[in-house]
């Protein structure tokens, strides 16, 4: 019985990983789908977001947070393009300090 409620919390701990990583990649295909598969973008308008180094991108996502920085509203430029146009202080504000610290990390690592 005691077993296999450590086989029980094992695989309980196991999904809810699973489930945070899923959440995760649907943020970053969030970000691809205007910055650029891999955060290249092809776009004059949109930066690119590889080789950018973590501590930037989390500084640029703070300021986005805070509407420091100018946000402008943009299209999305791949997967579903007539979603609704987003801007970045939106973005930013939808994102946890774990999610931007993480999504920093993903992107400087491209
Ligand atoms: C709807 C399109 C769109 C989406 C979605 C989007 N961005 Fe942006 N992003 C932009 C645009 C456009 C800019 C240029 C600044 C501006 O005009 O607001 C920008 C700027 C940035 C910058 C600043 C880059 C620099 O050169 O300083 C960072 C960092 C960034 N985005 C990260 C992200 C992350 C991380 C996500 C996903 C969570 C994301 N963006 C989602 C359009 C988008």
């Amino acid at each position: 019985m005691r077993i296999s409620g450590y086989i029980l919390a094992a695989l309980l701990i196991g999904l809810t990983a699973n489930a945070a990583a899923r959440e995760l990649q649907g943020v970053i295909s969030e970000c691809e789908a205007c910055h650029g598969p891999g955060g290249v973008s092809s776009d004059e308008d949109v930066p690119s977001l590889a080789g950018m180094g973590s501590q930037e991108l989390l500084d640029s996502l703070e300021q986005f947070y805070f509407y420091e920085r100018h946000c402008s509203t943009t299209t999305y430029r791949h997967g579903d393009r007539p979603k609704t146009p987003m801007n970045m202080c939106n973005v930013a504000n939808t994102l946890s300090a774990e999610e931007k610290s993480t999504i920093a990390g993903y992107f400087a690592d491209q």
